[in-house]
């Protein structure tokens, strides 16, 4: 790929949709980051690994056979050949993942491997969204943004998508962020990456916005 487009934001801030529709528009590759760990997630727990015991979960990542859809407009993720894409959606696994995302062994390879994801398609870029894109993963990205959205806004968006009750979701929000801004900083833009603040957008004006920045970086 010749672009990268990285996208950072905290839970809720419609990260993932928003993100996949610029790809789509862009006719660029897609990838998902935070799917990544969730997989691993869900690998741990089905193997009945504790997600604290870190040895064990290095002993997982070294041999991870992990498979993502690149294309926007398919969403298929897989372990080992088993196609995980629901269940790395369950609240089971949204709740351990930080235990595992703020392992910095795991941190590591998980960058080593979102590099080569991104690296390894025939589109002419790639839109990359998580937590450590703008940061560390693609520092020189062409075009960085950190999408964020007001907290309330944000439980509001998560709690329409759940059947959950609606002090569950803040509460899961709120601990995940805290737990995973301990290891990595997606809450206030380092330099040269623009802020874009959903709160009060569309979700079409979300989009448009950084369609917007994307269009005035063009090489
Ligand atoms: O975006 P998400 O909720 O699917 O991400 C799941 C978890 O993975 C999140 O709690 C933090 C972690 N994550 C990360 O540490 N770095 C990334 N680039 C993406 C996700």
């Amino acid at each position: 790929v010749t672009r990268v487009i990285a996208i950072d934001g905290p839970a809720g801030s419609g990260k993932s949709s928003v993100s996949r529709s610029v790809a789509a528009n862009l006719g660029y590759a897609f990838l998902d980051t935070g799917a990544a760990y969730r997989a691993l997630t869900w690998l741990a727990l089905d193997k009945g690994i504790d997600v604290h015991d870190s040895n064990a979960v290095e002993a997982l990542m070294d041999n991870f056979d992990y498979s993502i859809s690149l294309d926007p407009a398919i969403e298929r993720v897989s372990v080992g050949g088993v196609d995980v894409t629901s269940e790395i959606r369950d609240p089971r696994i949204s709740l351990a993942v930080s235990a595992i995302a703020s392992q910095l062994p795991i941190r590591s390879s998980m960058v080593d491997m979102t590099r080569e994801l991104a690296q390894s398609t025939d589109y002419p870029g790639v839109v990359v969204e998580g937590r450590d894109n703008t940061t560390v993963v693609f520092p020189d990205a062409d075009v960085r943004v950190l999408l964020t959205a007001r907290e309330d806004v944000r439980i509001e968006r998560r709690s329409r998508e759940t059947t959950a009750d609606t002090s569950v979701t803040e509460q899961s929000i709120r601990e995940r962020d805290e737990s995973d801004s301990t290891v990595v900083e997606f809450r206030t833009a380092a330099d040269g990456v623009h802020m874009v603040d959903s709160s009060d957008l569309s979700f079409d004006e979300t989009v448009e916005a950084i369609l917007d920045l994307c269009e005035r970086r063009k090489p």
